[in-house]
């Protein structure tokens, strides 16, 4: 089992709750956590369908909260929650609240990668905007379980375009707009999806993208295989379309800045459509278990995997963590830097603060843009009180040190979020003293795109922290953790990091591959799901996770499959074979380090190297460029002709203990690998 740096640094450093969320919280005492924590595990139903009752249903649920199978030898895993009940989560995020009154209430402020460039949305607009863009699609033939592609920057249009899929029953399938147009044709492809939303172009930074094209050269890559009918394009870069007068964004750019290929049969502006639309659309009423998203995540096996959300129980759980977790309030500002591309912008950015009439900021920059201030100077502005935001970002802004923080006065903060992989206890401590100025705290989330939102975290006002521990599982979740053998293992220990029953949020399936949902998550211990995490349970009960089992990087947060990286560099007509892992990396957490055995002939140089580079940037994205690539005469196997990656991320990390490998069909190979390692950082 692979085994991360943080069992090795665990420190016992406990922190009490930030006082000022620990005065209002929700639950402020760990008894009150432990008696709220004991009846959603043992009786679900009860617990569940309190909760239930906030939401508005068209039809109500009878019967069994939850009908499911974890175990394979029983037959197919399936999970269903409030199955016959009907509702609209876009409803529910909107509709519901404008009814109550709130609808002048902000529910985004935008700020844009341009410290000049900002505006605000309200409820009642954002559902205006919401009807407008289902009647497009409507008008367009979209019609429910039709799958929509959506490739667009961090701007309101694409919660519009979300919440709009969502009202008529469309299944969203979002690509993170910084996925090459391979990326983006392969998952348009895997999905069918007909129409594709996009925009112009966006900065990030001071880098333009030129998004409309690499979305032209998705759909043109796809062409042969499946036809994109429409492709509408936001003009973002010229234009607000959901704001009457555009004068007040003072940092709008020309657009002739931007090249927008425009194919007159496929092609929609966004803005045009809109012109004349509705703002009266009836949402769908979906039954509890049909589909709201397909979102991607990296599989083990090199092809991305469909994660499939269903409605109800998705909505429940978005909603129920994200209150909890953030402890979140009417009047909190509340701030998710992460992108709606991944999951944690689809729970924590859209549906969760959404479904609690929350207002949130959205931000379209990056940390380091204009400078390492932007985070603290965004908080100030909108006196954020709710934060959250990744590891790896955490990381890079520490290396500016305290003083770009200090600028700023950030005394409306309380809590402080963390996802994506474990934070190491250094930059717990940093963010904990520096960013919170010691009276915040920490919640270290854990999940995955697959558990829909968090499952073991904090709770702020009543959580004793651990710099580095994700601590206690959410309500419902039933962690254990396993031996090799799949024995659970007792009070303290090591081993896999399973759950024994099912949430509400959990996914559904692959999208068209239940028996790859099966296997993946069903098969190694039956009658658990697997999330493919090792896990520490220290003496007091807290869970720290230490890295992934399966060979899976984390780079910045991202999740990457080894496999996929290695087809990418197969590919190129030099490679004769590829290997790689994940090499511990101060701000990425982990970085890409790869093997290349080269065809006779071919001789390893620094072009070779950068066109592999460069090969891996344009396959997938730029998230993904490895940092290291080793020319490796041969790479260590067993007699079967496996790869041993162990002994790669040895040689990766110059570390020449490389344990027991008698297994090893030629030993000498390890030798020359370690003296052709590539300078490193
Ligand atoms: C890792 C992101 C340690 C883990 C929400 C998981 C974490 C994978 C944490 C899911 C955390 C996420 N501590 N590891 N707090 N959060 N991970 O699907 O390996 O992009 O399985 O979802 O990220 O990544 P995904």
């Amino acid at each position: 089992m692979a085994s991360g740096d943080m069992t090795s640094s665990k420190e016992n450093a406990i922190f009490p709750p930030g006082e000022a969320v620990h005065k209002a919280a929700y639950v402020s005492s760990m008894e009150q956590y432990h008696k709220m924590y004991k009846e959603s595990v043992t009786d679900p139903e009860a617990f569940w369908m309190k909760i239930a009752k906030d939401f508005y249903f068209k039809e109500q649920h009878s019967g069994k909260f939850f009908d499911y199978n974890f175990n394979i030898n029983k037959g197919p895993i399936y999970v269903k929650c409030m199955e016959n009940a009907s509702t609209n989560i876009c409803y529910n995020c909107l509709d519901r609240h404008v009814k109550n009154g709130q609808g002048d209430v902000t529910a985004f402020y935008w700020e844009g990668n341009d410290p000049m460039d900002c505006t605000n949305i309200t409820y009642k607009k954002l559902l205006d905007e919401v009807c407008k863009f289902s009647n497009v699609l409507k008008s367009l033939g979209v019609k429910k379980g039709d799958r929509v592609a959506i490739y667009m920057p961090m701007i309101i249009e694409l919660v519009i375009a979300m919440l709009a899929c969502a009202r008529i029953g469309a299944i969203h399938s979002i690509v993170f707009a910084g996925f090459s147009a391979e990326s983006l044709s392969s998952r348009i492809l895997d999905a069918e999806c007909d129409i594709l939303l996009t925009a112009d172009g966006v900065y990030r930074g001071s880098k333009l993208i030129h998004l409309k094209q690499i979305a032209d050269e998705a759909i043109n890559l796809c062409k042969d295989k499946h036809k994109v009918s429409t492709c509408i394009t936001v003009r973002h870069l010229t234009d607000n379309s959901f704001s009457d007068d555009v004068s007040d964004r003072p940092g709008k750019r020309p657009c002739s800045k931007v090249q927008v290929p425009w194919n007159s049969g496929v092609d929609k502006w966004w803005h045009i459509l809109m012109e004349g639309a509705s703002t009266e659309c009836e949402p769908e009423w979906l039954k509890s278990e049909e589909p709201l998203f397909i979102l991607y995540t990296s599989g083990s096996t090199g092809k991305p995997k469909g994660i499939l959300h269903h409605v109800t129980g998705y909505m429940l759980y978005a909603a129920t963590t994200h209150k909890y977790t953030f402890d979140y309030h009417a009047g909190d500002i509340y701030f998710c830097t992460a992108d709606i591309g991944w999951i944690t912008g689809h729970t924590y950015i859209t549906y969760g603060p959404l479904l609690n009439g929350a207002t949130s900021v959205l931000f379209e920059g990056i940390p380091l843009f204009p400078d390492p201030s932007r985070y603290w100077s965004i908080v100030d502005k909108y006196q954020v009180s709710k934060f959250y935001t990744a590891p790896t970002a955490v990381r890079s802004l520490m290396k500016f040190g305290d003083d770009p923080v200090k600028k700023y006065k950030r005394s409306s903060l309380q809590v402080l979020g963390t996802v994506g992989e474990p934070i190491n206890p250094e930059a717990w401590m940093w963010y904990h003293k520096v960013i919170g100025n010691s009276n915040c705290t920490i919640v270290d989330t854990f999940w995955q795109t697959e558990t829909g939102g968090h499952v073991l975290t904090p709770l702020p006002g009543c959580t004793p922290t651990k710099p580095g521990s994700a601590t206690f599982p959410f309500f419902g979740i039933v962690p254990a953790v396993l031996s090799e053998n799949g024995e659970e293992v007792e009070g303290p220990g090591d081993g896999y990091l399973v759950f024994k029953q099912p949430w509400p949020g959990m996914m559904r399936t692959i999208y068209g591959d239940q028996k790859r949902f099966e296997g993946t998550y069903f098969k190694r211990f039956p009658g658990y799901y697997v999330p493919g995490d090792g896990c520490y349970r220290d003496d007091d009960g807290y869970y720290w996770i230490t890295g992934r089992i399966d060979d899976m990087i984390n780079v910045s947060g991202h999740l990457l499959s080894t496999a996929e990286v290695e087809s990418v560099l197969i590919e190129h007509p030099s490679v004769a074979e590829a290997a790689v892992v994940g090499k511990p990396h101060s701000i990425k957490g982990e970085a890409l380090y790869c093997f290349v055995t080269l065809v006779d002939g071919i001789e390893f140089t620094p072009e070779l190297v950068k066109e592999l580079k460069e090969r891996v940037r344009h396959s997938i994205g730029p998230f993904c460029t490895p940092d290291y690539v080793q020319y490796a005469p041969g790479l260590p196997k067993t007699r079967s002709g496996k790869i041993m990656r162990r002994v790669l991320r040895n040689v990766a990390r110059g570390n020449h203990d490389i344990g027991d490998v008698s297994t090893m069909a030629d030993q000498s190979v390890v030798d020359v690998l370690f003296t052709n390692r590539p300078e490193q950082d």
